[in-house]
């Protein structure tokens, strides 16, 4: 038995998935799914709007595999990679029974999706560095942890998490390690997705949400071994990508190159606006970032918070965790946006 299978909860790996009306078959005459075959309300330039997508997303993890150079077999496109949180949360954790690691402070979604499935939330603070606490996450596992959550560059910190370690928690750990990458396009270097082959327990989710400028369509992917993206098909609902979607995902990934050029820009522009911010006498810290947002600390960070909100300006502020509640999470804006902010602040001094 692979070791990963022991992991898995066993109603999920006796589960007889549901099989749709394509599974089978994909060409022919559709009178198996009670589609509407006179055609759909309304006209669009994506094709047969009225008949299901494909449920195995062949074409986009097709596209994607030659993109980033990864086998099709490890490729799972999801509804935004919270939907991938949540099935893999699903797969692997037993209501009222497993807890997750989750370090702090990091993206409050994990904690969420947990909650929702009634898997139980271990916190573990991330070190001074906002870095991985190995000896205290290994502390923290006991027989009924089945994930830890890691998240690289860590929202909301900003910074890339060490490989040695996430490779330390990966060999170590006998559960899943689930790396959230949201943010890594932003990053000069650091992912982990060269390490996939060595680890069957590493589940690394991306999104076209933040570099690629799709947060609109909805749409995630995750690289993990053939046998946890097998799984993650299992549990799915049968059409989660929608025709839409995946049009839209095709061309984003025939046109990489425009993404490259549109985060070289707002990395140019978060450089500026880390300047302008530091020239502020209320600002104490600028955390270091990888990200297309940036960790400032402010002397009074509530009330800057407060004042932004009355002029319209929306930042974020997190108060769930010490080391934190005087920051302000600013996303990198355009020239324009990050102009009035500034002037703004500067008005606030
Ligand atoms: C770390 C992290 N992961 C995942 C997400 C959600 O991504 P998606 O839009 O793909 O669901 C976010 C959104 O802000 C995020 O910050």
């Amino acid at each position: 038995m692979k070791s990963i299978e022991k992991l898995v909860r066993k109603n999920i790996l006796n589960l007889k998935p549901y099989t749709s009306a394509r599974d089978k078959f994909q060409d022919g005459i559709f009178l198996d799914a009670n589609e509407n075959a006179f055609g759909s309300v309304v006209k669009s330039s994506v094709k047969n709007l009225n008949r299901y997508p494909d449920p195995h997303q062949k074409n986009l993890r097709k596209a994607l595999s030659k993109h980033i150079n990864i086998p099709t077999e490890k490729i799972f496109f999801g509804v935004g990679s919270d939907e991938i949180i949540d099935l893999s949360i699903r797969i692997f954790c037993e209501p009222g029974k497993s807890n997750v690691i989750i370090p702090s402070p990091t993206y409050g979604m994990y904690k969420v999706a947990c909650e929702i499935n009634d898997v139980k939330v271990k916190s573990v603070p991330l070190d001074n560095h906002f870095d991985i606490n190995i000896e205290q996450v290994i502390q923290a596992v006991d027989e009924n942890t089945k994930m830890i959550f890691l998240c690289s560059p860590n929202n909301p910190t900003g910074n890339l998490l060490s490989a040695n370690r996430i490779k330390k928690l990966a060999k170590s750990f006998e559960g899943i390690i689930f790396l959230d990458e949201a943010y890594i396009d932003f990053a000069q270097s650091g992912s982990f997705v060269n390490q996939i082959e060595i680890f069957d327990n590493v589940i690394i989710s991306r999104t076209f949400s933040k570099a690629w400028g799709l947060a609109g369509v909805r749409c995630g992917y995750c690289i993990a071994d053939e046998f946890i993206i097998n799984l993650l098909f299992k549990v799915k609902a049968p059409y989660t990508l929608n025709k839409l979607t995946s049009n839209i995902v095709l061309k984003a990934i025939s046109q990489s190159k425009k993404r490259d050029e549109i985060v070289q820009r707002i990395l140019r522009k978060k450089e500026n606006l880390v300047y302008q911010l530091s020239q502020l006498k209320f600002v104490e810290k600028i955390y270091p970032s990888d990200a297309n947002f940036i960790l400032v600390k402010m002397k009074n960070a509530e009330s800057v918070f407060d004042y932004l909100n009355k002029n319209k300006i929306r930042v974020r502020m997190r108060s769930d965790d010490e080391r934190i509640k005087d920051c302000l999470r600013i996303t990198v804006g355009t020239e324009k946006e990050n102009n009035l902010l500034i002037k703004l602040l500067k008005e606030f001094e």
